[in-house]
């Protein structure tokens, strides 16, 4: 019986040190120690030998069982690290580099539009988008431009045919807003216009944002408040706000508004033509007309307004010297913001 075990231990180390997965030195595992398995059957015959020897073969057996019990564990601890070592070879996926999907961002248009949003509704003003396609109406007619009046020609609009056309201003959303709201009411609207002009400095395509306040008491002084607060966030504290008298049919008296230039300081450089001043937007006081128009009666409400070009705005910030730069798309460019 001795003998028998020591052939048994010998074979299955041999077979324990062959075994080259977990899977195959569990299957040897049964072989050996599994219930039914060589070593068990072993003991079965302790039953025929004397009682003087069967405590003896006992003490054989179950050291021969520890001896390999501990192979089994040492064995087994190998193969599970080496295996796991090579399946995290295999697998291996460094996530800090992912050049298959470059992460995207907003286009500096959209990015400088949400700022300027962000600006006005944090000052309590109401965002309100009208429709790209209009009708005559709202465009011009409604803000003090009827057909034939000269201003017409100030924007080269494109008519789609009868009264309607795409806007050429964003002002046309006053004019909406004004119809649904009473003061006093403070709104912006941004979105896209559309003018027939295409040279080095017009896309036929380009983005305003419109500004409305109206209330009682409301003056001059309340616009400039509200335009130098905005200067000074978009441009820099230092900014200057500067006023030139100008015209628009829907506000009277009209301004044009300037900001010395976030470049040069006032020195004057390229970007404002060696002015020192940029000319930002166009507002004014609401014009009694246009209020009237709205059946808000100009006795009792005064209002400002102002409109100016998104696009320019992230051409000042960003010292982009060309609006077409911002519609070509071109990876290059838009990579750099
Ligand atoms: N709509 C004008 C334009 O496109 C800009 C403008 C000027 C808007 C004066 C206003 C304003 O609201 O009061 O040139």
């Amino acid at each position: 019986m001795e003998e028998k075990i020591a052939k048994l231990t010998e074979n299955c180390t041999a077979e324990i040190s062959a075994a080259d997965s977990e899977s195959a030195l569990y299957a040897v595992r049964v072989k050996y120690l599994g219930k039914s398995g060589l070593i068990s059957e072993l003991m079965k015959g302790m039953r025929e030998l004397s009682p003087e020897m069967r405590p003896l073969m006992g003490k054989i057996v179950n050291e021969a069982r520890g001896k390999l019990e501990s192979l089994f564990a040492e064995k087994g601890k190998a193969l599970h690290e080496s295996e796991l070592a090579a399946r995290l070879a295999a697998e291996k996926i460094d996530i800090t580099i992912d050049k298959a999907h470059p992460v995207g961002k907003l286009h500096p248009l959209s990015a400088v539009r949400k700022r300027l949003v962000d600006f006005f509704v944090s000052m309590g003003f109401d965002v309100m988008e009208g429709p790209e396609v209009e009708t005559d109406y709202y465009n011009f007619e409604a803000l003090n431009v009827p057909k034939d009046h000269p201003a017409r020609d100030m924007q080269d609009t494109f008519f789609i045919g009868g009264n309607t056309l795409l806007r050429s201003q964003t002002s046309a959303a006053q004019i909406r807003y004004m119809e649904n709201h009473k003061p006093p009411l403070k709104m912006i609207s941004p979105g896209r216009v559309f003018r027939n002009d295409d040279d080095a400095t017009h896309s036929p395509v380009f983005h305003q944002l419109e500004g409305l306040v109206v209330d009682k008491g409301i003056t001059m002084c309340d616009l400039k408040g509200i335009l130098e607060s905005f200067a000074k966030h978009f441009f820099g504290q230092e900014t200057k706000v500067r006023f030139r008298p100008s015209y628009f049919p829907f506000t009277e008296p009209s301004v044009e508004v300037d900001v010395s230039c976030a470049i040069c300081h006032g020195k004057g450089c390229r970007i404002c033509k060696g002015t020192g001043w940029i000319e930002i937007l166009g507002a004014g006081i609401v014009n009694r007309k246009v209020l009237r128009t709205c059946d808000i009666d100009p006795d009792e409400y005064t209002g400002f307004a102002f409109g100016f070009g998104i696009d320019r705005i992230a051409n000042i910030i960003h010292g982009i010297p060309h609006i077409k730069l911002l519609y070509e798309n071109d990876i290059r460019f838009l990579k750099q913001f």
